[in-house]
Parts: C-alpha cells; structure tokens; sequence
C-alpha cells in the first residue's frame, strides 16, 4: 500500500485538512509531523465545520489513526480543548484513535508571552506570527532547552531543570518587557495536572509508524503551513519556525526516505497569505477584494484577513523542486468563477531582468514585479461538478497550462469547502 506525505505549496491554508479528509476512506493512519496550533484546518462535513489545530484531520473518521509526530511542537491546553471539543461532538470516542509521540515538544506559557512580546516590540517590522509561542519553543528545541513529553516523567529532574530556566528567563523578561515574573510552581503543578490527562495517548510514533508501512497500511503524512513558509526554504525571515516541506516529515516523525512513495502538493487556484512578507503578486486592486469575499479569505487560527493575489507559478516551480512533488491539487477553483479573465504569473522582472527562480534574499525578493499570462476565465458556477468533463473549457485550458509549466499532473480538483466537492483525477494511493 502506499505511503503518501501532503504539503501546502504557498503560504499556507492550501485547503489541506479538506484534502487530508477527503483521503481518509482509503487510509488507515494520518500522520502530522511539524508546526503546532498556529495551523488551522478546515473540515466542512454535512455542512458542519470542525477548524483543527494540532489533530490530524482523519480524526472525524473514527476507523483512522492519527498520529502526532515527534516534529510537532504542543501547546498542552490547546491539545486537551481539542480532544475535549471532539469528544463532546461523538467524535475521538476510543482513545486509541490519537496516539502522541513523547518526544513531541511543549510550548510552555513563557513561549507564549515571548512571541506576543517580542510582535509587540517590533512594531512595523513584525512577522505577523499566531502569536502562539511556536518560534520560542523551537527556539528552545535547538538550544537543547526545551521540554518533551517524556521529560516530564522525572518530576524531581523536570523541577530542577524549569527552576533554573526560569530563573533566568525572569531576569531577562522583567527587565526587557517589564512583565510579572514567571512563577516556577503555577508551571510545574499546572503542567503536570494537565500531562496526566493526555498521557495515556503517548506511545513511540517512529515505532507505531514503521510498523504500519510494513504491515502495508495507507499512512498518510498532513504537512502544515506551506512550502514559502518553511524556515530553510521559504521567505525568510517572514517564515515559520519549522521545515514545512516533505523533508519534515522523515524527521518530524523518525521515518525514512525510502519509506515514502509519493508527495502530493496542494496549492489554491490562487494565493493567499496571512502575516507580513513578501507577496509578488498580491493584489490590491477590485480582483483581490473579490478573491478575499468570494473565498471568504479569512484565517481559520487567528481570524485575520488573508492578503490574496493570483497564482504564482514561479512559487509553485520551487514548491514542485524543494518537495520532489509526484501530483499537484487545486483547491479553490469555484472562486475563480466570474473573473472575466485570470491571471498567472511566469517569472518575475527587476528592472530589465528577468528572473525566473523564488529569490531567497528578501531585498532582492521585494524588489521582483510579477509578469503575467493572462487567460480567459469562466462564468459558470462549477461548485456542483462531479465529472472532469463538465468542467468549462476554459478551466481544462486553466489547468493544463498550470500541469505544462511546472511539469507535473494535477491530480484533483477541488471545487468547495464540503467532504465531495471535487473530482478526483488520479488516485495517489492506488500505484
Ligand atoms: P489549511 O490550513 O490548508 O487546511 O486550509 P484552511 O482550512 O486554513 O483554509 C482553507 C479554507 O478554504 C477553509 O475555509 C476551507 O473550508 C475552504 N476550502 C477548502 N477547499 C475549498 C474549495 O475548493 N472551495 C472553497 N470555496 N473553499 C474551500
Ligand atoms: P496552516 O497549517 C497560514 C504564518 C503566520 C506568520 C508566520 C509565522 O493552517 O496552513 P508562527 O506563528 O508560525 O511563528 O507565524 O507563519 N502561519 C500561517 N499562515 N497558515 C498557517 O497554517 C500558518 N501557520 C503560521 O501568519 O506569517
Ligand atoms: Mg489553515
């Protein structure tokens, strides 16, 4: 059976908890690898949304095991909310359904207050993060500071170590952000009560996961955020702090390369993007105004409006390289109904020059003009379309210049927020 990694290949909110949804009649495990509760999946189910955060979006599927990797970073309040928000709806009702590698890291309370802190005191030149501490607490990861699962085992040790930290943690945040000081004994206690009631769904996820490849099970792996908001591969520094793309989830949940047969990118039939940073072909003329109402463009973790522009293809050219992406999906298109043409940028231009690769220096990035190739578009309304062949001919024209520029097939297309509004093109879990 077949081992399948999903990544975003822009800036994040591609559609991938709907995709990850859709998939889970053929799969048996969904696997998330990296980011934490600054992603926000859209589940749209017999008309009822779910938005999930740290989950993995199989879990309204109660035959499906999902899995949170070692690359995950956990806010333990968010993750107790979530299960007990699915419990309450009939959802997660056999605990073996959620299974949470010990090694995942914990985005301590600290974390938290740094990241709105340090936003606060940038001013104009912020990132725009979540806010939700996920850079302070990879931060710490590398630094070798950090708090696992499996390090609150120890109590006496976990103590020690929190004591000292945040001892020096107070030093520096009294004085920088005349804040209140951390007290090490609200964390530790407030910590521990909350661990004890998610232990139980701790176990070795390298382990769990090998085993179910070799048994030939469907894992599929759900990336968060997107390839341009990769820390090594995206626009940084207006990034996230983890490796977005399917390099993330070897290590993100202690796989091999050799394990994985196929890596699907999901990609809006435009762009968008939360946050500050560089955006070459956002709009902000009537077109990104309608592109942001018709695609109701507002974030699903922070509730921000989403900046929206048209397709970037040289985004995507670099999505398809960094990821060895095997099939590309298009959510979204239903939103480009009534344009009376649409745009999609080829390369960009620096005064007389062309360029025809992302940037990765940002001066250089900010400077780049999108060139566009402009098509005709469609006015039907495509929401309810079933079948590939009743799709306008200007959409198959849309979509086979997007499959002939960047060299790979489009694989499915989604055509609404809802579990069945798209059509499935090739299956990537049947070779
Ligand atoms: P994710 O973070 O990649 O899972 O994406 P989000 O859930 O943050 O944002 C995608 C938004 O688009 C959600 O509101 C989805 O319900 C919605 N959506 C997904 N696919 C489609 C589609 O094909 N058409 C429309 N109109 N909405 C979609
Ligand atoms: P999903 O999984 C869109 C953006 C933030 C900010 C930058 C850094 O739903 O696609 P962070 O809080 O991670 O330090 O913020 O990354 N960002 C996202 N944008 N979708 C997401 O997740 C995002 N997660 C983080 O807006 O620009
Ligand atoms: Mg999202």
């Amino acid at each position: 059976m077949s081992s399948i990694i999903i990544v975003g290949t822009q800036w994040g909110d591609e559609g991938k908890g709907k995709i990850v949804d859709l998939f889970t009649e053929r799969i048996d495990a969904v696997v998330r690898f990296q980011g934490g509760n600054n992603a926000g999946h859209t589940l749209v189910v017999n008309g009822e949304k779910t938005i999930l955060h740290l989950i993995p979006s199989g879990i309204l599927s109660s035959q499906v095991t999902c899995i949170i990797g070692n690359g995950v970073v956990v806010d333990l309040e968010v993750l107790i909310e979530e299960i007990r928000g699915l419990k309450q709806r009939g959802y997660l009702q056999d605990d073996a359904q959620l299974v949470i590698s010990p090694q995942a890291h914990l985005i301590m309370p600290y974390h938290k207050e740094l990241d709105l802190l340090r936003e606060q005191r940038k001013g104009k030149n912020k990132i725009g993060t979540t806010g939700r501490g996920i850079g302070p607490a990879y931060e710490d990861k590398m630094a070798r500071k950090g708090f696992r699962f499996c390090d609150l085992e120890d109590e006496k040790t976990f103590k020690e170590k929190l004591s000292a930290l945040i001892i020096r943690r107070n030093e520096r945040f009294v004085k920088l952000f005349e804040t209140k000081p951390f007290q090490v004994d609200d964390i530790f206690h407030s910590t521990l009560q909350k661990y004890s009631q998610v232990k139980k769904y701790m176990r070795n996820t390298s382990i769990l996961v090998n085993q179910l490849i070799s048994d030939g099970k469907n894992v599929l792996f759900e990336g968060a955020q997107g390839t341009s908001l990769d820390v090594d591969h995206g626009t940084y520094p207006f990034v996230t702090s983890s490796n977005t793309v399917a390099g993330g989830a070897l290590t993100g949940v202690g796989i091999g390369p050799t394990l994985i047969d196929g890596v699907v990118g999901i990609s809006k039939a435009y762009t968008t993007r939360v946050g500050m940073g560089p955006f070459p072909t956002e709009l902000f003329d009537a077109d990104g105004e309608r592109l942001q109402k018709q695609g109701h463009e507002v974030g699903s973790t922070t509730g921000r409006v989403r900046r929206c522009g048209w397709l970037d293809l040289v985004v995507l050219k670099h999505a398809v390289r960094v990821n060895g992406l095997t099939g590309l999906i298009l959510t979204k298109l239903d939103v480009l109904s009534g344009f009376g043409a649409i745009k999609l940028c080829t390369h960009y231009q620096v005064n007389n020059e062309k360029i025809h690769d992302l940037p990765c220096n940002l001066e250089a990035l900010n400077q780049c003009k999108p060139i566009y190739e402009e098509m005709p578009g469609w006015n039907e309304d495509i929401s309810q379309v079933k079948t590939l062949k009743s799709l306008p001919k200007t959409l198959h024209n849309y979509i086979r210049r997007i499959e002939a520029f960047l060299g790979i097939s489009i694989i499915l297309l989604s055509v609404g927020p809802e579990r069945g509004q798209d059509i499935l093109i090739k299956d990537p879990f049947k070779s």
